[in-house]
């Protein structure tokens, strides 16, 4: 260790993670957490539960898990909460989502039991399947606003919180580009107050998460926190932010595959994806509006990663295609196809098939888990604005203006390491092994 460590606040007391939305994702996160804690699973796909880091030289064999090198919340200090527009509990939702067994939710009734949502704040020009029926009220978008800066309040005294997170885990809102109300934050507050309409639901709970000095991330591809002028009141209020959209199944395949290309020099003509999957998500997901969002942020990965400009040759005629089709008997158990058409020495075509059966939510569930952990703890090292080194979980992962974002799940899940590293004064590794040449 040759650097200074940055000072971080320690994780005492209590810290409160509240999702807007509590659906199949969050009741699979809050169940696994809870299971976790009274010993009865195993919080598989968790980098900060599981993971471990490699410290200065291999020669060191320093190795340490992640969760005893940087001061993380220990599970046990976790208080659950949420927003939804359905009033069902987090046994009751959990239990309808179908992912995880009853036999298992049956054993943590009780403690799922008493995490009950708070009524959401919605629109249903923003959703336009769900028909929401547990729903705030107010005389406008400000006094929503303030009405969940309430809930945060009353949810941090209630439970004697020391911190508190928020990662939306809400529905899929249409697709929306940035208007001039979200260019700055008086220009936003002016549109709460005049019920702007390109002011989206999740943008009111990320703006109230900010003014209450609570870090947002953001599970799906909304603009939600990834506007100017949140951005500009995340630094003004210290706090980090991160989005947008887990990066859970196909895509994840994608930011493996693709980079695996690259280093080969392996040529790309067409990666055809499609999806089949009955959950809610699918359902909110069969509207073109909230498609064209998800469709959005898949459809950048390939871009990124693939630098059509630099490769012209390998890359610059790609045919993209992404589907994603609702199909209510399989539940939250999704099933994704791609078929990439690849080509290698002298033009001669190949054809890979990749068939993921996959879990929708157990994929997501440690997503949740380790951005909770690392926002908390980035709010602790006082690391404001756009948290890039958690592109990792992402898979449209907002940047400073004029950046680009990192695609490749290797060099972002080096970045992470790096910064954590960083953090803690340890050299950052660059697998350079120039001790070799010392
Ligand atoms: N499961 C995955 O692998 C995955 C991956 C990437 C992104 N996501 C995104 O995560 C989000 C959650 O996914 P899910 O499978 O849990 O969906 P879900 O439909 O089971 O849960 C979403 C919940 O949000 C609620 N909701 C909708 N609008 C709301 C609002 N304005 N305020 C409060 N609650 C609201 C819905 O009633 C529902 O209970 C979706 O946006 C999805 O696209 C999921």
């Amino acid at each position: 260790m040759n650097k200074k460590a940055v000072d971080i606040a320690p994780a005492t007391g209590k810290l409160g993670i509240l999702t807007p939305g509590m659906g199949a994702v969050s009741t699979t996160f809050i169940a696994g957490v809870i299971a976790v804690r009274k010993g009865i699973g195993k919080p598989i796909g968790s980098l900060t539960q599981m993971g471990t880091i490699r410290l200065g030289k291999r020669t060191e064999h320093r190795s340490p898990q992640i969760k005893d090198f940087v001061p993380l919340a220990d599970l046990k200090d976790i208080v659950f909460g949420g927003w939804d527009i359905f009033e069902d509990n987090a046994y009751e939702a959990a239990v309808k989502a179908g992912v995880l067994d009853k036999t298992l939710l049956d054993q943590i009734k009780p403690e799922l039991e008493q995490v009950k949502p708070m009524p959401g704040v919605f629109s249903k020009d923003y959703v336009k399947l769900l028909d929401g029926t547990y729903v705030k009220k107010g005389k406008n978008k400000l006094d929503l606003a303030e009405q969940l800066r309430e809930d945060i309040r009353q949810f941090k005294s209630k439970n004697n919180l020391d911190r508190v997170v928020i990662v939306w885990c809400g529905s899929t809102e249409v697709y929306i580009t940035e208007d001039s109300v979200h260019q700055s934050l008086e220009a936003f507050e002016k549109g709460l107050a005049d019920d702007h309409p390109a002011i989206a639901p999740s943008m009111i709970y990320a703006y109230a998460a900010l003014k209450e000095g609570v870090p947002y991330a953001n599970g799906a591809p909304n603009l939600s926190v990834d506007t100017p002028a949140l951005q500009e009141l995340a630094l003004k209020m210290n706090l980090p932010i991160s989005g947008k959209d887990f990066k859970t199944g196909q895509t994840f395949m994608k930011t493996l595959l693709a980079p695996g290309f690259k280093a080969r020099l392996l040529g790309l003509s067409g990666w055809f994806s499609t999806n089949i999957l009955g959950n809610r998500d699918g359902e909110v997901l069969d509207d073109p509006a909230s498609f064209k969002s998800k469709e959005v942020s898949k459809l950048g990965v390939l871009e990124y990663i693939l630098q059509p400009k630099v490769y012209p040759d390998l890359y610059d005629n790609i045919y993209h295609k992404v589907r994603i089709n609702y199909y209510p008997p399989r539940g939250d158990n999704k099933e994704g196809w791609d078929n990439i058409d690849i080509f290698g020495w002298l033009n001669y075509p190949m054809q890979i098939k990749v068939d993921f059966l996959c879990r929708d939510s157990i994929l997501a569930a440690p997503i949740v888990l380790d951005l909770a952990l690392f926002t908390d703890l980035a709010q602790r090292a006082n690391m404001k604005g756009i948290q890039e080194w958690l592109s990792f979980y992402y898979k449209s992962p907002m940047v400073a203006k004029g950046l680009y974002p990192e695609h490749d799940i290797f060099i972002q899940l080096m970045k992470l390491k790096n910064t954590l590293r960083y953090l803690k004064g340890e050299d950052l590794i660059t697998h350079l092994g120039l001790e070799y040449y010392d």
